[in-house]
């Protein structure tokens, strides 16, 4: 490809709005939320950090050294750096973005709706029935066509004038209004008991396998690693930036969000008395839940509902940009098609694939694990791998531009021995559990 046209971010700011715009998402408020009041608290939070600091980060760093030094899109960068045989990983990478945006965008659709709702008529009278009745069929599904029609439109604007003028907006609003939320949140009586139910460890619990699992693959889907997201973001950086530097700024966010979110919705929750509804701990209990709280808030409940939503459309949709932009640029680097074809032909497949989602819940529970307990976990894997043992230049290309740096060594170590050996333990435990969790859901076996 003609590396001379490829596009490029225009600052260093609209770069990492961009990649914190992919990271924050609906991973941070919806899912770490669920997982958290599902795997006991604390303990699962401590080791999401544990995950996110000694392996998520040294992955961060080795897409973005990719992506930086190859600047061509998953499949072909991988191809320069490794030879024919690992243009598959690529491949892999592409269809478990197909995968992920396909059922994200449903989730997303859901949060429209209920933005619109809250906004036009105020909250639903039973929360519950109201989410069954329009997280699934028709309603679900015309949402979901309406989401990927925004995110598309974006990507269709290219790097800079759709993706970047999109999240250098977008992040500091959603970063502003999580805070709000999360500082009303301690103003109302009774949250000590959300503080103290999120703050609190339990530590039996961190030490079962199930919990260190979906701590490792959450860990991965909130900074959106193991897909070639970040590599592809990274690939329209120039070899001035700064990469390390941009990772912990970006890693960092990326966790600060997802624990204010933490730090908004369980004193809601609590405070309200709705936590009856969060410990079933299916995927929608947030969709359940805080409906339930921000009806017994009056019209001031609208209004932080509102917020909230408006919160989480927004943190959806810069993500789902980023899992579209990944298709995207394979095409056009690939098979040399135009953007807006490449937007017009993948959009629409993961817009088809989605509806199955939209039509089965347990379908879109079933794609979920695969994607997360399996599918990122094996391309982080393969992909430290490859930064570990394969590419030459590591190190030097991970520096350039960053200055000397003592620690490359250690960084290198870490995806030779650590993150693989970690993984793999991980993979060993999460393939066999994840398959059956699927055949129970899709066929409905116990
Ligand atoms: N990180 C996003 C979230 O937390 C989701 C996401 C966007 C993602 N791009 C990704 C997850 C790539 C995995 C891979 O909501």
């Amino acid at each position: 490809m003609a590396n001379a046209e490829r596009e490029q971010w225009s600052t260093s700011f609209g770069f990492v709005a961009a990649a914190v715009g992919s990271a924050v998402g609906l991973g941070n408020m919806w899912r770490f939320s669920y997982l958290t009041a599902e795997k006991g608290g604390a303990a699962f939070v401590g080791l999401y950090l544990i995950f996110t600091l000694l392996v998520g980060l040294p992955i961060l760093l080795a897409e973005m050294t990719i992506g930086r030094g190859a600047s061509r899109s998953p499949v072909l960068a991988l191809e320069h750096y490794g030879g024919r045989s690992w243009r598959l990983l690529g491949v892999l990478f592409v269809l478990t973005g197909f995968l992920i945006l396909s059922y994200y965008s449903v989730i997303a659709g859901w949060t429209l709706r209920y933005a619109g709702e809250l906004l036009w008529h105020g909250v639903p009278l039973n929360p519950g029935d109201h989410f069954s009745q329009v997280s699934q069929g028709w309603p679900a599904f015309l949402f979901h066509v309406s989401f990927m029609a925004l995110t598309m439109a974006i990507v269709a604007g290219g790097v800079k004038r759709g993706i970047e003028r999109v999240s250098v907006i977008a992040m500091p609003v959603l970063f502003v209004f999580v805070c709000g939320l999360a500082l009303y949140a301690a103003t109302l009586s009774g949250s000590e008991a959300g503080y103290a139910y999120y703050l609190n460890a339990n530590f039996t619990n961190a030490l079962s396998m199930d919990v260190v699992v979906s701590a490792a693959g959450q860990s991965f889907f909130s900074l959106s690693l193991g897909m070639g997201a970040m590599l592809t973001f990274a690939s329209y950086l120039s070899r001035q930036s700064d990469l390390p530097r941009e990772a912990i700024r970006i890693a960092a966010a990326d966790f600060g969000v997802a624990f204010v979110a933490g730090l908004m919705v369980f004193p809601i929750v609590f405070a309200l008395g709705v936590e009856g509804d969060v410990s079933e701990s299916t995927l929608g209990a947030l969709f359940v839940a805080l409906p339930e709280a921000f009806s017994s808030m009056g019209l001031v409940g609208r209004f932080v509902g509102v917020i909230f939503f408006v919160a989480l459309i927004v943190g959806a949709l810069t993500s789902a940009i980023s899992l579209l932009e990944v298709v995207v640029s394979a095409a056009v680097d690939g098979w040399a098609w135009s953007r807006g074809r490449a937007v017009i032909v993948a959009g629409g497949l993961i817009t088809l694939i989605g509806s199955f989602a939209a039509w089965d819940l347990a379908l879109l529970d079933a794609m979920d694990q695969v994607a997360n307990n399996i599918l990122l976990l094996l391309g982080a894997l393969l992909l430290s791998v490859f930064v570990g043992w394969v590419m030459k230049n590591a190190e030097t290309e991970l520096a350039q531009g960053a200055g000397r740096l003592n620690w490359v060594g250690v960084w290198r170590f870490l995806l030779r021995w650590w993150v693989p050996i970690v993984l793999l333990f991980v993979l060993f435990h999460s393939v066999p559990k994840t398959l059956s969790n699927v055949r129970n859901l899709v066929f409905g076996l116990d």
